[in-house]
């Protein structure tokens, strides 16, 4: 089986070299437009990897490009009506000088969608999705040679390959896949139809990618997957000789004796997988922040059920006194869905609840979307748009107050800050992150971008604080 993949990405290089031959001296460009999550935004910095050894240079201008790739996601309409959106914007690129438009990612994975795009957006060129992402070089040299339309796209579970080329957007931070797919089919959820079972690379691949991200000068690792507290799970199950390192809780220890890496996050962990082992290794880890993404999604018991979420509300509120008794200074932030199928008001409430209890950092907040072929989509008792709106702004008010009461602790305290670059919005403001993820803008030198720096917060503000070496 592995000598079978090195074939097979033995054979993309070959395609990579054949693409670079036609391009050569063409002073090619191209786009990558990402519209999902962390894991998709890795899967992007990938298909970059993939295009820059094709020859292409990146631009930031789509009219610019010669080649367009979305990387779609489906986990929301939101999400979908994004792609259409930008899809109408680039048919005239292609009309005037044959850009190549590549559409990859989570919603290529949906049967009905890729239909709707022949009908109503004909002029695309590749079609793909995550399971055939490492077969990019092929379809590209197949668009350029034959000019033919081309669907890659695998119904069954891809395996994890290794050894991609990767250029990654930010050299401070990086996010490295340590599981893909998901067994979990929450109700409301279309991931795992789209992304396939789950399954955990190696623990030596993985040490090996942060090894190598540490000797390039990378400070921070974001470890990502759906149940990342699962990982080596279903290996572990089916007997297969995993190594040394067969549990979440294993690798953070593993990760955290790196040398050069400063700050080690992970998203997304599931509450139902949250055992001791976990809580200890995040306790003892002096690099592994301490603010833990929650997924709490509802407060109310009933409707968890009926999400397949596997934890009732007591269980959830356990689970944090637990975590803040056993780790000081903890924090969390969460997501939670609004309006789910028979959310009653009283449901409602015990999400409120929840969240007045716990006191989040920070909450991300949706709308429940109805998804194509989830349980979700076909209970009958669905919430009207109004009430859904509704709610989700009393939430919201709820949150914002509560992000305000926070940030206001913050102020007179002296904080450890990684140095991420200039401020967006103030060329002679640097930025950084706090362990719990907020955002501080002070002035300093250039030379502390990529450092660690004490500094001590002056003031707050809605979304960021404000400090002072
Ligand atoms: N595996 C991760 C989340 C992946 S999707 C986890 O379990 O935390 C990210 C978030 O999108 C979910 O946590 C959920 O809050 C939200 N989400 C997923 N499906 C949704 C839907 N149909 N409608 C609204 N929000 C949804
Ligand atoms: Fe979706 Fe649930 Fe899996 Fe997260 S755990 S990806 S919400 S099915
Ligand atoms: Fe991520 Fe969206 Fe796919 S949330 S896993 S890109 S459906």
């Amino acid at each position: 089986m592995q000598e079978n993949l090195k074939d097979r990405i033995q054979e993309q290089q070959e395609y990579v070299d054949k693409v670079n031959k036609i391009n050569l001296g063409k002073n090619l460009k191209y786009i990558v437009l990402t519209m999902g999550c962390q894991l998709n935004e890795n899967d992007s910095e990938k298909i970059s990897g993939m295009i820059e050894e094709m020859g292409y240079t990146r631009t930031d201008k789509i009219e610019e490009a010669d080649l367009i790739a979305f990387n779609t996601c489906c986990v929301r309409e939101n999400a979908e009506d994004r792609l259409f959106g930008k899809l109408g914007e680039v048919k005239k690129y292609k009309e005037e000088k044959g850009t190549i438009i590549a559409i990859g990612g989570c919603m290529m994975q949906e049967k009905h969608m890729v239909e709707k795009l022949k009908k109503s957006y004909p002029f695309f060129d590749i079609v793909f999705g995550p399971h055939t992402l490492y077969k990019f070089p092929e379809d590209v040299y197949n668009t350029l040679t034959t000019r033919k339309r081309i669907e890659d796209i695998l119904d069954i579970d891809g395996e994890i390959i290794e050894g991609l080329p990767i250029r990654r957007d930010d050299k401070i931070k990086a996010s490295v896949a340590i599981m893909n797919g998901c067994n979990n089919f929450c109700t409301y959820c279309i991931v795992p139809y789209v992304r396939g079972r789950e399954r955990s690379r190696k623990a030596e691949d993985i040490i090996k990618e942060i090894e190598g991200l540490a000797k390039q000068g990378y400070k921070e690792i974001t470890l990502l997957g759906q149940n990342v507290n699962s990982y080596m799970r279903v290996e572990r199950e089916k007997g297969e000789d995993v190594g040394q390192i067969d549990s979440f809780a294993k690798l953070l220890r593993k990760v955290n004796e790196i040398p050069g890496i400063e700050r080690i996050r992970f998203i997304s962990p599931h509450p139902k997988d949250f055992t001791d082992d976990v809580i200890e290794a995040i306790r003892d880890c002096d690099k592994v922040c301490k603010i833990i993404h929650l997924p709490l999604q509802s407060g109310s018991s009933k409707v968890l059920k009926d999400m397949n979420r596997k934890y009732t509300k007591e269980q959830y509120l356990q689970l944090v006194d637990k975590m803040k008794n056993k780790i000081p200074n903890v924090a969390f932030s969460t997501d939670i869905i609004v309006g789910f199928p028979g959310e009653t008001e009283e449901d409602f409430e015990d999400t409120l609840d929840v969240v007045e209890k716990v006191c989040f950092e920070q909450v991300f907040m949706f709308i429940y979307s109805r998804r194509v072929g989830t349980p979700a989509d076909k209970m009958e008792n669905q919430v009207p748009e109004e009430i859904k709106h509704e709610r989700f702004n009393r939430l919201k008010e709820l949150v914002e107050s509560q992000i305000e009461l926070n940030n206001k602790k913050f102020v007179g305290t002296k904080q450890k800050v990684l140095v991420e670059g200039k401020s967006k919005t103030n060329e002679n403001m640097l930025t950084g992150r706090t362990d719990t993820n907020k955002v501080v803008n002070f002035e300093g030198p250039d030379e502390l971008i990529g450092k660690m720096v004490d500094l001590k917060i002056a003031s707050e503000h809605m979304w960021y604080l404000k400090g002072e070496i």
